[in-house]
């Protein structure tokens, strides 16, 4: 059985006093709902301190943080980045490749391979993006190939612990939300490279309204989640089926 997976990437939004208040709002939100893992993935610069609020040790096993992006080398003269060892004294994931950081900011499939063999070799999770520029007929098998690159030398073993977030770029912040069935025909088709215990998600103006259709699809184990997630009751609603489809499927508690 997956665990399903409620990621929230807040991208480079909120201040530190806001990050304060919907970490905690958040961890106070969740704490009953512990079917699923919940991942918060705040701006690099307030992983610490969201850390601090809420990561009290055991006491909120089902929640975890994630960095945002960080650089495959462990320490050195890389200004502006952060580094696996670093991110691992906060953070157990980290999300690897996603559009913003490839279409913005250059990133090229080499440096997010680099990064993904970085992160496992430090015992963090990557949370690794892939998803096609413009829905076309050869969609599926672009982010296929796609994603057998960025996945080059990654043992059968890694794949495993390999969370992979399927993010069509066209659906990213426009409100044009892939189709539940389209999401679940390339997840389902990415599944042929990966293994049945690997977490597949999926992101792309995701919310409260949408999320059961996208969790009910038998390959979609979870969500990444932008605007949706800096809204508290919004991301909680979403939390919440995602746990309530967790029992429906009668998945005990992760730590009962
Ligand atoms: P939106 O949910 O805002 O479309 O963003 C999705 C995303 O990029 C998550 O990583």
């Amino acid at each position: 059985m997956r665990t399903k997976i409620i990621a929230g990437n807040w991208k480079m939004n909120t201040s530190l006093a806001d990050a304060h208040i919907l970490a905690t709002g958040v961890r106070d939100g969740v704490e009953h709902i512990e079917r699923i893992e919940t991942i918060l993935c705040p701006p690099s610069i307030w992983l610490a301190s969201v850390a601090h609020d809420i990561v009290q040790k055991g006491q909120y096993p089902h929640l975890h943080l994630g960095a945002q992006n960080m650089y495959y080398e462990d320490a050195g003269a890389f200004t502006g980045e952060i580094s696996p060892v670093m991110v691992k004294e906060v953070a157990e994931y980290v999300i690897l490749g996603h559009s913003e950081r490839t279409h913005v900011f250059g990133e090229s499939i080499e440096l997010i391979n680099n990064k993904v063999h970085a992160s496992l070799a430090h015992g963090i999770t990557p949370i690794l993006c892939v998803g096609e520029d413009d829905q076309t007929e050869t969609s599926k098998q672009i982010v296929l190939d796609t994603l057998r690159k960025l996945l080059d030398g990654v043992s059968e073993e890694d794949i495993k612990k390999v969370v992979v977030a399927y993010e069509p770029v066209w659906a990213i912040g426009t409100g044009k939300a892939a189709t539940p069935e389209y999401a679940q025909e390339v997840i389902g088709y990415l599944r042929e490279i990966l293994s049945s215990d690997t977490r597949i998600l999926y992101g792309g103006s995701a919310n409260d309204e949408n999320a059961k259709s996208y969790l009910s699809q038998p390959d979609i184990d979870g969500l990444l989640i932008g605007g949706a997630s800096l809204k508290l009751k919004v991301f909680l609603t979403m939390c919440q089926i995602a746990d309530d489809i967790g029992q429906d499927l009668g998945h005990q508690s992760l730590h009962s």
